[in-house]
């Protein structure tokens, strides 16, 4: 997200546009934390994870009350759009804010999960992802050197993209995701036939048959006994320096965000398909539900064997 933060004030700066960082996202935009970015600001932050800025989930942001606090502070400081870095909710409130006042917002697609419709890549999951594969890398020494099955749970809410796309990139014998229903018959079959005497198990946190531990409780020790271990990676997945390609990808967001405002566009969230640079109306990311993609499901199961 900083390396965002960048590109947006280092562009507008360009073009002779005054800058403001908000604070703790919507929350700070209503309590008026409001700070003046300059090229300076920015400067040493593309490789640090988390955000300068800070952010908070607002909840006073929901009414007309707080959305028209936050308006009282835009205006008084002569604020005239606003780029916003966050997910499905946080466009929400931007496309509900820009109906009742006349402020354009643009969107920037910034999660984890990489769960966002219109956009093949969200800011910050490359570097997740990067950290869950170093992650089950490490574990894999053990599981290998001490014959043992681990089950490790990684992040995602509702979508399995990092669990499937770690699955594929560390070699894991099954991955669990919310997309699929029915995985408890093919990890039973998984962990009793494959005749390995290690096994990483990959379980997303959104999960239907439930987490890691449960699943290592009811499969794990049933199939391969008392060699089951769990890991839950928890939030180290949301820290550390990005990866190379989230800062290049949040970097190319942040000049696209800026030109969109430039060129009088509004409730677009900046996406990146195909390696391009498209914008996708706010309405269209809510509604959309990004496909997890079956080919990647069978690609996995293929190579696991
Ligand atoms: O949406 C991003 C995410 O990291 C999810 O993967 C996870 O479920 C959630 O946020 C964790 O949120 P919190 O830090 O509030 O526990």
């Amino acid at each position: 997200m900083n390396a965002a933060v960048r590109a947006v004030v280092r562009t507008a700066l360009v073009q002779k546009i005054q800058v403001y960082g908000i604070e703790q996202g919507y929350q700070g935009m209503i309590e008026g934390k409001f700070v003046e970015l300059d090229s300076k600001s920015v400067r040493n932050i593309i490789q640090r994870g988390g955000t300068i800025l800070r952010t908070a989930r607002s909840q006073e942001f929901r009414t007309p009350e707080g959305r028209e606090k936050a308006y009282e502070n835009l205006k008084s400081r002569e604020i005239d759009a606003v780029i916003v870095i966050g997910g499905d909710g946080s466009f929400k409130g931007a496309g509900i804010f820009s109906k009742e006042y006349d402020i354009p917002f643009v969107g920037m697609p910034g999660t984890i999960d990489n769960d966002m419709y219109g956009t093949d890549y969200t800011i910050g999951f490359d570097t997740a992802l990067n950290t869950v594969v170093e992650a089950v890398d490490k574990i894999k020494d053990t599981a290998h050197s001490h014959n043992r099955t681990f089950f490790i749970e990684v992040m995602g809410r509702d979508a399995g993209f990092i669990a499937l796309q770690a699955g594929i990139a560390t070699g894991a014998e099954m991955v669990l995701i919310p997309e699929i229903d029915g995985q408890e018959a093919r990890l039973k079959e998984v962990l009793s036939t494959n005749g390995k005497s290690s096994n990483i198990v990959i379980v997303a946190e959104g999960n239907n048959e439930g987490g890691a531990a449960s699943l290592a409780e009811t499969f794990g020790r049933k199939y391969q006994g008392h060699g089951v271990r769990v890991n839950v990676l928890g939030h180290m997945q949301r820290g550390g320096s990005p990866t190379a390609f989230d800062r290049y990808l949040a970097s190319i967001m942040g000049v696209a965000a800026v030109d969109a405002l430039i060129d009088n566009q509004r409730s677009v969230m900046i996406g990146y398909t195909n390696h391009e640079i498209v914008n996708i109306p706010f309405n269209k990311t809510i509604k959309g539900k990004r496909n997890i993609g079956a080919e990647l499901v069978r690609i996995n199961r293929i190579l696991a064997t």
